[in-house]
């Protein structure tokens, strides 16, 4: 069992520590090789993802990222290397989970999963402007779109979950949405134990709103898949606790959805559970380890139980370490 790891700059550094240490506690046999990526890489390197980090990443097939920094303008040579590693390790599929804490700022009772297309839709970026007529290309493709609906309900299977509900927007956009639903009803038909149903992707938001606790899985192009996230996001205490995993046929990339936080690197305070978090979906999805899993979310739960958590949760709060420690603790002891 082999595990990349990439740390990346800023509190990717912090967090990835701890979240690293909870899977060597849980998994003897991980062997950790680490790697490099991100804006200090590209500064000393020349390159945000050098070849060296993509090898080890498809080598391992389980990567776990922490967060970059990407410049606020153009630099000449750098691209995004999480986009990047994306692509190349072919993970097609972006998971976000939603899942309410004991806290005040969790709406209770929520637990929803969005499984969001990771390579298409109007995200591919070819757009033109005349000035006058500005136009961008929605590609979506029967190949992508199978994929991902075959990723969902795979997902829903493992994980005991009971029902899939297609996000589109068919009534206006029939050819490009309507291919992702046929598509998404295809692979529907071969899992006859999970319910299916649609909606359209306003009312989806709307819904979710109101009651997000009727929501299980959620299946949608990118762009919706984003918007309804972050969306989603809120319910369950914010950016030191959303947890995410991009997946392939042949890899899988671990990544906590906050960046890199200048504004709090090299303090101690940054929230390691969003990691921690994001390690747990490695272990149930990639490595079919739901009981591992499991008792890392209990542990995750009944820290913040204890009262214990980082500033942005709680005030006073503490720090990053102390948090590992109770999260430990809890899982071991
Ligand atoms: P950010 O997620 O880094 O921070 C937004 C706010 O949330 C900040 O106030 C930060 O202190 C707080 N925050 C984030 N994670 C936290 C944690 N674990 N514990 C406590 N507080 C936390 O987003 P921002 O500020 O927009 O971007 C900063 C840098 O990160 C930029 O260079 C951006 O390009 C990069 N970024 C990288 C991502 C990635 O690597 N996947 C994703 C998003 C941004
Ligand atoms: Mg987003």
């Amino acid at each position: 069992m082999k595990l990349c790891v990439i740390e990346g700059d800023g509190i990717g550094k912090e967090v990835v520590t701890v979240a690293v240490g909870v899977l060597e506690a849980l998994l003897p046999d991980l062997e950790l090789r680490f790697a490099e990526a991100g804006w200090e890489t590209f500064q000393r390197q020349g390159a945000a993802l050098p070849g060296a980090t993509l090898e080890c990443a498809r080598e391992c097939g389980a990567v776990f990222f922490g967060a970059v920094s990407s410049p606020m303008r153009l630099v000449e040579g750098y691209r995004s290397p999480i986009v990047q590693l994306r692509r190349e390790l072919g993970c097609h599929a972006n998971l976000r989970p939603t899942l309410s804490l004991p806290l005040s700022i969790c709406r209770q009772g929520v637990d929803l999963i969005i499984v969001r297309e990771n390579t298409e839709d109007l995200y591919v970026g070819d757009e033109q402007s005349d000035g006058e007529v500005a136009l961008a290309i929605k590609r979506i493709t029967r190949t992508a779109s199978l994929r991902v609906a075959r990723s969902a309900f795979e997902l829903a299977s493992h994980a005991g979950r009971r029902r899939v509900t297609i996000i589109h927007k068919a009534n206006i956009l029939p050819r490009t949405d309507g291919l992702f639903r046929d598509c998404a009803r295809e692979v529907a038909a071969e899992y006859p134990g999970i319910q299916v149903d649609e909606m359209l992707v306003d009312t989806a938001a709307m819904r979710l709103v109101q009651a997000p606790e009727s929501f299980d899985v959620l299946l949608a192009p990118n762009l919706y898949g984003d918007i309804l996230s972050d969306l989603a996001a809120a319910f369950g205490g914010g950016l030191g606790l959303a947890a995410s995993l991009n997946l392939g046929e042949r890899a899988a990339i671990a990544e906590p959805v906050h960046g890199s936080a200048p504004d709090i690197a090299g303090k101690g305070i940054a929230n390691p559970l969003a990691a921690i978090l994001s390690a747990a979906m490695l272990l149930r999805v990639w490595w079919r380890r739901d009981d591992l899993a499991a008792r890392v979310e209990a542990a995750v739960r009944q820290t913040l139980q204890d009262g214990v958590a980082t500033p942005d949760i709680l005030t006073p709060g503490v720090g990053t370490q102390h948090v590992a420690r109770a999260v430990m603790e809890r899982l071991t002891g």
